[in-house]
């Protein structure tokens, strides 16, 4: 596979905090225009790895390439500049300030800025509820409609690839369905590549094209949805079968 192809490429990475190590020899790869899912339980190191890709964190070892191009020491702002955009966990909002507002501060960029209408169309399609809602305070918003403002935010930031840190946690199962068909449209639609880190496995399943399973720090499994769905492993650990 051509290096152009691959949009993300993490090598050998070892990361932590302070003196306590969290990754090891994590590597992982997303190629372009597919959904990649990086599944674990609690404190497996998912954040962390998202964290490492991009630039939040500095890792001990290992490189970090986004689009063949070798990153591991641009900062956050630069990589988010190239299209490398993250929706944290937890959302993060401005809760005293509108919808509309946080999107607007999520066009943060110079390439955003130009895209601005173009990137607004985009949320409002995929989320009626936030242009209906665009006055609201973000703090006055459901849960669900957070999450979507989340990710709207992040859109408005014209990412190429995307990195989504649990967006089903503590949503209903009928808001976990609409955020699959969402994501599956950024895809399709929007032509992004999606870095998706759950915990809900079933519903990563789902919409996953490839995926990887990392326990307490190391990537214990990897392959496309047919293989995940296959795995003792995962059937045990994570489905409960
Ligand atoms: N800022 C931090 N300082 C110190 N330790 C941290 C920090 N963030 C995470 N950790 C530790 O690193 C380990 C991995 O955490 P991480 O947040 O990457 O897990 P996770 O897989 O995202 O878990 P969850 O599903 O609960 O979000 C945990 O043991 C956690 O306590
Ligand atoms: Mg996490």
């Amino acid at each position: 596979m051509t290096d152009s192809k691959v949009f993300l490429e993490l090598s050998g990475i070892d990361a932590g905090y302070g003196e306590s190590q969290v990754l090891w020899n994590v590597s992982l790869r997303v190629v372009e225009g597919t959904i990649t899912v990086l599944l674990g339980s609690n404190g497996a190191g998912k954040t962390t790895t998202l964290r490492v890709a991009t630039g939040v964190l500095k890792p001990w070892r290992g490189s970090v390439k986004f689009r063949g191009l070798d990153v591991t020491r641009l900062p956050a702002h630069r990589r988010a500049a190239l299209g490398l955009v993250m929706v944290p966990e937890g959302r993060r909002l401005w809760p005293q300030l509108t919808v509309y507002e946080n999107l607007e501060l999520g066009a943060y960029t110079k390439r955003a800025r130009e895209r601005f209408d173009e990137n607004l169309k985009l949320v409002y399609d995929l989320f009626p509820r936030l242009r209906e809602r665009r006055n609201q305070l973000a703090g006055t918003l459901s849960g669900g409609e957070q999450q979507m403002l989340a990710i709207g935010r992040a859109l408005m930031a014209s990412p190429s690839l995307l990195l989504l840190d649990e967006p089903s946690l503590g949503l209903a199962p009928k808001l976990v369905i609409d955020m699959i068909n969402v994501i599956k449209r950024l895809r399709d639609e929007a032509g992004l590549t999606v870095l998706l880190v759950e915990q809900n496995v079933h519903m990563a399943l789902q919409i996953a094209d490839y995926g990887y399973v990392i326990e307490q720090g190391r990537i214990v499994l990897e392959g496309g949805r047919e293989r995940l769905e296959g795995s003792e492993r995962i059937k045990k650990a994570y489905l409960g079968l």
